[in-house]
């Protein structure tokens, strides 16, 4: 027999919406203290499906001429609708055989050892709430067309998903080497100043970064970029931001502000590249150079902190 149940889900109404900020599933889930679940693809709303059709179209000729060529195969490989908010399983079954990545929902906010810890064991965690219709250049925080359609493409590439791994394990040593360190005040300052180092290295690398590509051009591969309308020709052509080789002493020190376009930014030569750099930042990292970095944003928030201080490391 069918219940009257039947176009529910969740207890919620299909079609209620997923929407950032808005969303019932997801203020349940966080209530619940769940911070991996499903992807409840029926409670998509029709407005939501129209918002990820539009940011989608305005985007494919912004990537067509500014994307690195990584990203733009990934694209195609990963068969993304066009039309309708992506169903992550489905995603998944394109990029798992490539790269062993696979994009994981949360809730919201993964604390920075939870991430990146994530990042080694390859899940992606992916944000599944979508922006409003009516703010489309509006993103009080991630959404999935930022986690989808601006990181998971290059999730294809196996340089790439190395790096990512790469920054896990580097997690992983940090909290190995808090953990030896006895004096409780020592041990949160030198954390402090390595989380806000690996944060600045993620942010103008993953987040912002840009890539000399091997015809000479420069391109786009930072998912904050592929992910902005606007922001991803000014990046590349406006005279305010500076452009440079990234140096990974530069970068260490160097804050960021998240709520304007960016004005500095670093060109890495390819994800080999990256991924070598990411093996040094790990060498720094034991040699003591992140004890020190400069201050200024990011603040290192005490979730991140305590993520690493109760990570179960060693053995
Ligand atoms: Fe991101």
């Amino acid at each position: 027999m069918a219940s009257v149940d039947a176009p529910f889900s969740h207890g919620l109404p299909a079609g209620i919406g997923m929407t950032t900020t808005e969303a019932p599933f997801i203020e349940q889930a966080r209530a619940d203290g769940r911070l991996y679940i499903e992807q409840p693809y029926e409670l998509y709303s029709e407005e939501n499906h129209e918002t990820w059709r539009q940011l989608f179209s305005r985007m494919v000729p912004l990537w067509e001429r500014n994307a690195n060529r990584h990203f733009l195969k990934g694209i195609e490989q990963l068969c993304l609708d066009p039309n309708a908010v992506p169903r992550l399983e489905e995603v998944n079954n394109f990029l798992r055989p490539l790269t062993g990545f696979s994009a994981k929902p949360v809730s919201g906010y993964v604390p920075g050892y939870l991430f990146f810890d994530c990042l080694r064991n390859r899940d992606f965690p992916t944000t599944i709430t979508i922006r409003r219709l009516d703010k489309l250049d509006y993103l009080p925080e991630p959404d999935i067309f930022h986690d989808i359609a601006g990181h998971v493409p290059m999730h294809t590439d196996k340089a790439f998903a190395d790096t990512l791994v790469r920054f896990g394990e580097c997690a992983r040593t940090a909290a190995e080497i808090v953990s030896a360190i006895s004096d409780h005040d020592e041990k949160v300052r030198r954390l402090d100043s390595i989380i806000r180092a690996m944060a600045r290295f993620f942010w103008f690398t993953i987040e912002f970064g840009l890539m000399r590509e091997p015809s000479g051009e420069l391109k786009v591969y930072g998912s904050g970029l592929l992910s902005s309308v606007g922001e991803i020709e000014y990046c590349l052509h406006s005279p305010d931001v500076q452009r440079y080789p990234i140096q990974l002493e530069w970068v260490i020190n160097q804050y960021f502000e998240i709520n304007h376009y960016q004005e500095i930014l670093f060109i890495v030569n390819g994800f080999d590249h990256l991924f070598e750099l990411v093996g040094e930042l790990e060498v720094w990292m034991k040699e003591g150079k992140l004890n020190n970095v400069s201050g200024g944003e990011p603040v290192v928030n005490k979730e991140d902190l305590d993520s690493f201080l109760t990570a179960q490391v060693g053995a």
